[in-house]
């Protein structure tokens, strides 16, 4: 993997962020009455095994494990011999002990006064009915699902349907374009494809289904589309495709979930890597709904009885599987699902949501929270948000002043921020404050949760205390970690695991302060986060690479105020390539058609050279510079150094 050692901005950033003296402490009466204390710390210093244990035990299992840790490093299994169901977790058991009757979702369609309340027992019924509808599909054990679908209640119930009868769902998000989804189809090898005519997208009916028809028309291995209607769009409806209001509703509302072994897979995720070829995460399922659902009780300090909890991401992302389905729902929480933008019908919804269901608990992620800001102080300021007591962050680093405006803002100054860092391999939540016990620091995730062994150390892999910047890494296996790419053990192990000796390296920089804290500080490999989306810079290359008139490109995460990095791209175009027009507008319409519309460059530069070092390796690094602005690093490595001015006199046409 390439790796950059922390540079100069990190430097800078690292000095801003260390000049950060504000201290928020746990409000008191939420301190007198957290799920969690200080003492988890100490039972989990002292027995580790043990502790994640006693989370384990506030599942039920069909059969008890005999072995928590087989550790044979990489690979980890957890909670060895056991056996148990998912969806009896999520679902049934609250039913079977008497809270079928609370609420499990408040579904807020886009369209004002499209809503449905689901309690426990309605989502049992419709867990059963979808489960019996896939066996009818002729959907077993261990087949791939793969599920795109817009934020509609027939998603969380397709997902607990798969983990029901132990097939691996493979979500793919609505936004991802036919050629990104039918690669995930293909790597997965799915039978079967769940989707919807289409969804709601800023007040307008936006299709799905043709995206699908386009991935599914060369993917020969799918046998069913299944499909829900939602927006009641004219959609073409060929061999392959079945209603959901057809084949579901007919379906018998009871079904018997049978054990599966504790490290049965549950779901594959895709996430992008260093290299083109997104990586499928593989998570299983005693441990990984382990540690979500404890994640979810503890830094959220979720009192399932009285809390109304959001988490706004998308459920095609790792957030949205383990903090909207799996974590809540195995808490038995009450959860608001929102189907739509922040922006629609206007720039109140989500307060207006807040307002309208009492929430307490909000999840959300910095690159929103600096889009309110930047909406204004007033807006949120209308809604009535006394409710809330524990906001989360989740994504990409906060910065400091986004932390500190969603603390005083939206939590009106009385509600503790939880800045949680994890990622789609990590499965569950890693490092955050406990909103009971720590005094956050504006910016800091602060500690492992109890039961993680993270560190930072320096480019040789020793443990770094107060000094400058280094790499973040986790020492011992974690009950929800990944384990595997999906067919392909080595990348697995080439990636994670052999940056540092015996460690797991996320490809994240970080510092420890003098107190011990975290600070988390971006990306060191070439992956972008925008808007807290993953985004490999080598994907977006391919992708431009791929139109006829581009001979090469390089593309970096510029830093931008609100997606925190943005995608910039540096073009050279093929002799010959007919200069005039859009060109960066075709381009990017290319990047949206290949990759999705999230992936769209935000610049591109069209430039006569690209600068590389002397093995050919694209400097990134002095682009990034140019993209942000800055006065140029170091240029020596470069095999010519003249390349920097041609870029540069080239600028001012940049488009
Ligand atoms: C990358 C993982 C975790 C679900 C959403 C993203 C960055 C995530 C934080 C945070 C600093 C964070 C990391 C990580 N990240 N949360 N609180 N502070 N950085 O999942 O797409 O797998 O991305 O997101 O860089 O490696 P993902």
């Amino acid at each position: 993997m390439a790796t950059e050692t922390p540079g100069q901005e990190t430097q800078e950033t690292l000095s801003n962020l260390l000049s950060e003296t504000r201290r928020f402490a746990p409000p008191a009466d939420l301190a007198a009455a957290a799920n969690v204390t200080a003492e988890a710390y100490e039972e989990a210093a002292e027995d580790r095994l043990g502790f994640w244990e006693r989370a384990a035990d506030r599942l039920t299992w069909a059969r008890r494990w005999d072995t928590t840790l087989e550790w044979e490093p990489p690979f980890a299994k957890w909670f060895v011999g056991g056996r148990l169901n998912v969806a009896y977790n999520c679902v049934d058991r609250h039913v079977e002990e008497g809270r079928g009757g609370k609420v499990a979702f408040y579904w807020e369609g886009e369209p004002e006064d499209d809503s449905r309340t689901i309690t426990y027992a309605d989502l049992a019924k419709e867990v059963a009915k979808a489960a019996n509808a896939l066996e009818e599909l002729g959907v077993r054990k261990g087949d791939r699902v793969a599920v795109y679908m817009p934020m509609i209640p027939e998603l969380p119930i397709a997902l607990l349907a798969c983990a029901r009868i132990g097939a691996i769902h493979s979500v793919v998000f609505g936004g991802f374009s036919a050629t990104a989804l039918k690669s995930r189809i293909h790597d997965a090898d799915a039978k079967i494809v769940i989707t919807a005519d289409g969804g709601f997208r800023r007040g307008a009916p936006s299709a799905l289904k043709p995206t699908v028809d386009e991935a599914v028309a060369e993917s020969p291995g799918v046998e069913h589309v299944l499909v829900v209607r939602r927006t009641g769009q004219d959609v073409p409806f060929g061999d392959k495709d079945v209603w959901w209001h057809d084949l579901v509703d007919r379906q018998a509302d009871t079904h018997e979930p049978v054990p599966h072994d504790a490290e049965d897979p549950l779901y594959i995720l895709y996430t992008s890597g260093t290299t083109g070829k997104p990586k499928g995460i593989l998570h299983t399922t005693g441990g990984y709904l382990t540690q979500v659902a404890w994640t979810h009780h503890a830094v959220f300090d979720l009192k399932p009885e009285t809390d109304i909890y959001w988490c706004t991401a998308d459920i095609g992302w790792v957030t949205g599987h383990s903090y909207i389905v799996y974590g809540p729902l195995a808490n038995g929480a009450t959860s608001v699902i929102y189907e739509g933008t922040p922006d629609t019908p206007h720039r109140g919804r989500f307060w207006e949501i807040v307002q309208k269901y009492k929430v307490t608990i909000l999840y959300t992620a910095p690159t929103a929270i600096r889009t309110f800001m930047k909406w204004g102080d007033d807006i949120p300021a209308k809604f009535d948000m006394s409710s809330l007591r524990v906001l989360g962050s989740v994504g990409e680093p906060i910065n400091p002043e986004a932390y500190v405006w969603y603390r005083e803002h939206i939590g009106a100054g009385r509600c503790p921020v939880v800045d949680t860092w994890w990622q789609t391999e990590t499965g569950g939540i890693m490092i955050s404050p406990l909103p009971g016990v720590t005094a956050g620091k504006p910016g800091a995730a602060m500690r492992p949760l109890p039961g993680v062994v993270a560190d930072v150390v320096d480019d040789q892999g020793n443990s770094v205390q107060n000094g400058g910047g280094g790499f973040l890494v986790v020492r011992e296996p974690w009950p929800s970690m990944l384990r595997t790419i999906w067919g392909d053990d080595k990348r697995y192990v080439d990636t994670y695991w052999s940056r540092f000796d015996g460690m797991y390296f996320p490809g994240d920089g970080a510092k420890r302060d003098e107190d011990g804290d975290l600070w988390l500080l971006g990306r060191v490999d070439d992956v972008m986060l925008v808007s807290g989306h993953n985004i490999s810079t080598t994907e977006v290359e391919s992708a431009l690479v791929s139109h006829p008139k581009v001979a090469e490109a390089a593309v970096v995460g510029a830093t931008d105020p609100v997606t925190g990095q943005a995608i910039v791209a540096f073009v050279i175009l093929r002799g010959g390539a007919d200069e005039s027009g859009d060109i960066a507008g075709e381009l990017r319409a290319h990047v949206a058609k290949t990759l999705g519309p999230i992936a769209k460059p935000r610049q591109i530069m069209v430039v006569p050279e690209l600068p590389k070092t002397r093995s050919g390796k694209i400097m990134r690094r002095l682009l990034r510079d140019v993209a942000e602005n800055r006065s140029l690093g170091d240029v020596t490595t470069l095999t010519d150094s003249s390349v920097m001015n041609l870029i540069a006199e080239k600028l001012p046409s940049a488009k």
